[in-house]
């Protein structure tokens, strides 16, 4: 089975750095490997220092392959039909075809056809290791998890079935109607959908967030990891990266920024344990190039093996419960093994909630669906921490500046 490493973060992180660098270490291991790029704005081919394919993989050093998927070309070939479709129907209105053409990429179909491509290449059986890099987006990553929602899921498969039985009823008077080049496309479009959601939770996949110590980053990076955690995809190890060195002979003049930093990396390992974190220094030069790469790899990595699943629990969980007929109750379910049974103080400011027990301050994204619920008990039982959520009792959420302190117990 080939191992899929899936390398998500906010732009100029240095995902397309660490996906390079995990891919060098894991071809000097001998393991087939191959890094994808999935970003319109490819960047692989600067970083390794090779022009790369986006067709083939290209091979770049041994056992290491690279490829740029390029959309248009796997639009073109999966999809040619469902395009002019969307495109004349928005020609209808006006809109001249080739801004029409434009329109029918939908956000997101990108990224999911680059998907198709990872699945292809990982069920080739050429590949033990792929590592993918993904273009900064935080939001097109939870397609990830449900990409049949570009398509309306169930909702919108009852529809596409109906309107292809209207159709056929309604063609001989109506021309602008699709044709079955577009049913079929579409049909078969959705048939690769499911079968991508099941690739995608499949137990040899995982994603790794690449962030840098700083405020931006680490809130975007709060968000991603809940609701990753949330839709059930593995995230196995937080990076990150650019941290500036701390050497006695480079002086002072950077002692704000790497205080500045430390206390970043400080907020960093307590909102995301238990999910281990790794750590890469700033380099004194570009890493480009296979043999920089791979000592940025083994100075990030150490002894752990990059191939590995790093963690494979799933820190953040919601429960449901259903009071006959009453407001919604969930139960936000937290990780925390090495609680000691102390008194856990909850802030909520905004979306945010802030656990503090002792001296560990943890703060998580909530999940959107708690925005408008009411924070109510705490139990911590086997390593969990669970927080009761009601429905409905709170009409506004809380302003984000200062603290709402709410005790619970
Ligand atoms: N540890 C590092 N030390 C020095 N330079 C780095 C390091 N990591 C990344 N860089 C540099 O930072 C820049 C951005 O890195 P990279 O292209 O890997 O980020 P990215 O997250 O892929 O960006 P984008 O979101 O634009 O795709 C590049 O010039 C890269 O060489
Ligand atoms: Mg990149």
């Amino acid at each position: 089975m080939t191992r899929v490493i899936i390398y998500s973060g906010k732009g100029g992180t240095g995902k397309t750095t660490i996906s390079a660098a995990t891919a060098a270490l894991l071809a000097a291991s001998g393991r087939r490997t191959l890094v994808l790029s999935s970003d319109p704005a490819h960047s692989l081919a600067d970083v390794v220092g090779i022009a790369v394919s986006r067709d083939r993989p290209t091979p770049i050093a041994p056992g290491l392959y690279a490829l740029e998927i390029d959309t248009i070309y796997e639009w073109r070939h999966n999809l040619g039909g469902f395009q002019q479709f969307v495109a004349s129907s928005y020609s209808n209105r006006g809109v001249d075809r080739s801004t029409a053409a434009e329109l029918a990429n939908q956000p997101g179909l990108d990224e999911i056809l680059a998907l198709q491509r990872v699945m292809s290449e990982a069920q080739s059986g050429r590949w033990d290791a792929i590592v993918v890099d993904t273009a900064p987006t935080g939001n097109t990553l939870r397609l990830l998890a449900y990409p049949e929602l570009i398509i309306g899921g169930e909702t919108g498969k009852k529809f596409f079935r109906v309107y292809r039985g209207l159709a056929n009823v309604a063609r001989p008077f109506r021309r602008d109607l699709p044709d079955d080049r577009f049913f079929d496309e579409v049909g078969a479009l959705m048939q690769r959908m499911e079968d991508l959601s099941a690739f995608l939770v499949s137990p040899e996949i995982s994603i790794r967030l690449v962030l840098n110590p700083e405020k931006l980053p680490l809130l975007e990076t709060r968000r991603a990891y809940t609701f990753l955690n949330l839709y059930g995809l593995l995230l196995d190890a937080v990076m990150v990266n650019k941290i500036l060195p701390t050497r006695a002979d480079l002086g002072s003049y950077f002692d704000y920024w790497t205080g500045l930093q430390r206390g970043y990396i400080g907020e960093i390992e307590t909102s995301f344990m238990p999910t281990p974190i790794f750590k890469t220094v700033l380099q004194d030069g570009e890493p480009i190039g296979v043999e920089r790469l791979l000592a940025v790899a083994e100075a990030t990595f150490g002894s752990q093996d990059p191939g590995a699943i790093l963690y494979d629990e799933r820190p953040i969980w919601l429960e449901q419960w259903n009071d006959d007929g009453d407001a919604g109750l969930y139960e936000l379910c937290l990780r925390l093994p090495f609680l000691a049974d102390e008194q856990v103080e909850l802030a909520r400011a905004g979306t945010d909630l802030t656990v503090t027990i002792d001296r560990i301050q943890r703060t998580i994204a909530l999940p959107r669906i708690l925005y408008d619920c009411e924070l109510g008990d705490y139990r911590y039982e086997d390593g969990v921490l669970r927080l009761e959520f009601r429905e409905g009792l709170n009409e506004l959420i809380p302003e984000p500046t200062g603290d709402v302190r709410v005790e619970a117990a």
